[in-house]
């Protein structure tokens, strides 16, 4: 039986284990998912005998990423974009890495809002975290000209900007609202708005009638910047369905399948939310 799980410190709250237990049920796979909780001193051993251990592979989330994507022998793209993975998994003796936040985040895009980049604006990023860095390579691949990055600490924002080069425009957080008006998709990366707390302060006050609004924040999963962009008539693409879509290149790598993200999924996980 094969056997894959998420590593993080602390694990309790992730959800994966919903998502690809959901998915082993359905294809009838006779495989599991667990949480391992484990703590930073202990995932350089832990992934140096994943096999041991019995997984084929495993989801990483907070604070692993980084350390997981030291610990690979191979590297995708999306991971070396980043300097982090967010999945593992096992071919040949070698242990692979990929950040799959780049792929979950574009294909919710594309299929939530389709055409966001027909009028070519610029994209508008707030925050400069882990999660800013795998969806500005995202646009960067999907050939957008121009993103501006908005950060509370601005040396964060032109780090990115150093890294990823001048298709970067960093403005002040201050300007968040005023100089993202043109911009066809504006996403915030922060975690303003998580659980109900803080707020953003966009009242999307003449901004393209064309924007489309994301956020990548999902409890709860009409954030209060998506209830706004909604107020003025705008397109809002919520965080769930990032997280549903990243979870997919995994379970294909250890299982096997190709799984699809069914309305009766994102059901499952809405319900979860809901009871908190
Ligand atoms: N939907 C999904 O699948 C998915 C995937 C990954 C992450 N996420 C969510 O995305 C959020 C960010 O994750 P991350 O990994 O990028 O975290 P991170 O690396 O810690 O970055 C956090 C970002 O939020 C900003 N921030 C935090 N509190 C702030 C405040 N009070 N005012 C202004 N800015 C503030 C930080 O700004 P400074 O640099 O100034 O500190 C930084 O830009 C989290 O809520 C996470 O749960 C969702």
């Amino acid at each position: 039986m094969k056997r894959a799980c998420v590593i993080g410190w602390p694990v309790a709250h992730s959800r994966s284990p919903l998502i690809h237990n959901y998915w082993l049920k359905k294809y009838g796979i006779a495989g599991a998912y667990t949480k391992e909780a484990l703590r930073p001193e202990a995932i350089a051993g832990f992934l140096k005998s994943l096999d041991a251990h019995g997984f084929v592979g495993c989801n990483v989330t907070v604070p692993h990423k980084e350390a997981a994507f030291a610990a690979a022998d191979v590297k995708e793209d999306s991971a070396l974009a980043v300097s982090a993975a967010n999945t593992l998994w096992l071919d040949g003796g070698k242990l692979h890495a990929a950040n799959t936040d780049t792929y979950g985040f574009m294909t919710h895009l594309g299929l939530s809002a389709p055409g966001w980049n027909t009028h070519k604006g610029p994209v508008a990023i707030l925050g400069a975290g882990g999660a800013a860095r795998a969806i500005i390579f995202g646009f960067l691949e999907a050939g957008v000209e121009e993103i501006r990055v908005f950060n509370r600490t601005r040396a964060r924002a032109e780090a990115l900007a150093l890294q990823f080069g001048p298709r970067i425009k960093v403005g002040d957080w201050a300007e968040r609202a005023g100089a993202s008006r043109d911009a066809c998709v504006l996403v915030n990366t922060t975690s303003i708005g998580m659980g109900g707390q803080g707020t953003l302060n966009i009242d999307f006050e003449h901004f393209d009638p064309a924007c489309v609004v994301s956020d990548i924040v999902y409890v709860p999963l009409e954030t209060e910047l998506l209830a706004r962009a909604q107020t003025r008539g705008l397109r809002t693409v919520d965080g769930l369905g990032m997280l549903l879509h990243q979870a997919v290149p995994g379970f294909e790598k250890w299982f096997g399948v190709r799984p699809e993200v069914t309305e009766e999924l994102r059901n499952l996980l809405v319900a979860d939310i809901a009871g908190g």
